[in-house]
């Protein structure tokens, strides 16, 4: 039975303290727990409150694992625009979590489908995500599940959409140099995870929330197969919230 806990919150701090608290209450319930890692501006604020809750915390991350949801194909650690440069500086370079334990899609691999296989099999060795945090592209994305995604998908290199690209081009020098490819776990990995946590923030969430969660399950909103989930979270502040209904 899908179990749906949609949360309202007043404001964009609001949401990042709230998604932080769940995550390091999770590390202190299960120390070595699995956890699913999503970038992008909306996780920004979570990742400097769960960063003050450890520390403060002095919390025990040694077994703690971490799998991010995606990465570029073409960017390496040292790209300012690559995921692994945002996951270390927002938060791997200020805490204690193992770099032994913590894994990102390698977007320098010579062979990105190889490196699809060797996540998906670490994946499947790490045992199941205790807690995938995920947000929303504005057109219903997951990860990289851009819309058209198979809900049977896994980790594999995607076509990335132009609205994506476009809306990513703010970090970027211009919007030639936005990768056309990603790495990306797919919708079943995320469904796979035994407990999903969305978060959104802001107005240009709201239609792409409403999609998700009002309308019916279908490949065209990503998003909407967590519809399906058995345990799934959802924290956006009111602007986000703005078209939900019920
Ligand atoms: C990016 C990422 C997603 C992210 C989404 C929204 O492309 N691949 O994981 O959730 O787009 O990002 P933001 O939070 O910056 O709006």
């Amino acid at each position: 039975m899908a179990y749906r806990n949609i949360m309202v919150v007043g404001d964009y701090n609001d949401m990042s303290a709230v998604a932080a608290k769940i995550i390091i209450d999770i590390i202190l319930e299960k120390p070595d727990c699995v956890l699913g890692l999503p970038t992008g501006k909306t996780p920004a604020g979570m990742y400097g409150c769960l960063t003050q809750l450890l520390n403060d915390g002095k919390v025990d991350l040694s077994r703690v694992c971490t799998y991010n949801l995606d990465e570029y194909v073409g960017l390496g650690p040292d790209d300012k625009e690559s995921f692994h440069y945002y996951m270390n500086s927002m938060l791997f370079s200020r805490t204690a979590f193992s770099a032994a334990n913590t894994h990102i899609p390698n977007g320098l691999a010579a062979d990105p489908e190889a490196e699809c296989g060797k996540y998906e099999d670490k994946l499947k060795r790490s045992g199941k995500i205790d807690l995938l945090v995920v947000g929303i592209g504005i057109n219903g994305h997951i990860g990289f599940n851009e819309p058209g995604s198979d809900f049977k998908s896994r980790v594999r290199v995607v076509e990335l959409a132009e609205t994506t690209r476009k809306i990513n081009a703010r970090y970027f020098k211009s919007l030639e140099q936005v990768p056309r490819r990603a790495i990306t776990m797919g919708l079943q990995n995320i469904m796979e995870a035994k407990r999903v946590l969305l978060i959104a923030g802001g107005n240009e969430k709201a239609p792409a929330l409403a999609r998700a969660f009002n309308g019916p399950v279908s490949e065209q909103v990503p998003a909407s197969v967590l519809q399906r989930h058995d345990d799934l979270t959802v924290i956006a502040d009111r602007k986000a919230a703005g078209d939900l209904s019920g």
